[in-house]
């Protein structure tokens, strides 16, 4: 099935499409008091709810990018519900093809969960290192093992060892760039157990109005070989943390 379709059903529950809780993106939005006229850019921005509430608590400006047409819809309609006249807009295309104006020019640029765009949680703090401005953020969510991770998980999930770091090797390989981490936000296993719950929820919700769909045995399907792995060795094996890093000095 279509690999939107099958994120915007299972993520339709969600504001926050990663195991972050929304109490904890609201504690980093806390912290990162900016100032008015600073300027976002978020890659893989989702639902849009990080610019969104940056927007509501600072005016900056911004855009997000996402290559999900379902996201960039359901982005676009909740900037219109909460902030019609904010300077921020979705695109809808591949992040990786996201060329700012002038490199080292945003005041903050960040990547919540999908730093495959750019080969790997290295490559994704190299590409926001040179959209970010000097005294700049870089925020980056990223997952990491909590333990080797056990062959049958691998095999179920179709991982690699590789895939992910350590929670102190996702710290430094920002700080071999030179950032400064200034703060983590770690989920707990709550955290976790709503973001994967609520994929459980939303696609029993729609298998049940949705009877008819030729994509719903495959959608079923997906969404319980994703569910055993869970809670048979993901549960366990794998953390996320957004990686809060200032980049030199303003
Ligand atoms: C785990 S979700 C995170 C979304 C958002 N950052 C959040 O935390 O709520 C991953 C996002 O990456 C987007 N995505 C996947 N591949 C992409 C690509 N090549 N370019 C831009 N966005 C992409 C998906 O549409 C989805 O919105």
């Amino acid at each position: 099935m279509d690999t939107w379709k099958f994120y915007g059903i299972t993520h339709s529950e969600h504001v926050v499409c990663n195991p972050t809780s929304e109490q904890k993106l609201g504690q980093l939005v806390d912290l990162m008091q900016l100032p008015t006229d600073a300027h976002v850019v978020d890659i893989a921005s989702g639902k849009g709810e990080f610019l969104i509430c940056l927007a509501e608590a600072y005016g900056v400006r911004g855009v997000g990018i996402d290559l999900s047409p379902f996201f960039v819809a359901e982005a676009d309609r909740r900037l219109g519900e909460r902030l019609p006249e904010a300077g921020i807009s979705f695109a809808q295309m591949d992040g990786a093809e996201f060329e700012p104006d002038n490199q080292h020019s945003f005041t903050v640029a960040s990547c919540l969960g999908a730093s495959w765009i750019f080969g790997g949680h290295e490559g994704t703090l190299d590409a926001l290192v040179n959209m970010v401005a000097p005294g700049g953020w870089v925020i980056a969510g990223e997952p990491y093992w909590l333990r080797e991770p056990p062959e049958e998980y691998l095999l179920a999930t179709g991982l690699t060892s590789d895939a992910f770091g350590s929670h102190i090797e996702n710290v430094e390989a920002g700080e071999r760039r030179g950032l400064d981490l200034v703060h983590t936000l770690v989920s707990n296993k709550d955290d976790w157990d709503r973001y994967e719950g609520l994929q459980w929820y939303a696609s029993s919700q729609y298998a049940r109005a949705h009877r008819d769909d030729p994509d719903l045995p495959e959608l079923l399907e997906l969404v319980a070989k994703d569910k055993s792995a869970y809670l048979r060795w993901g549960r366990e094996t794998v953390g996320w943390a957004i990686y809060v890093f200032r980049y030199g000095s303003a």
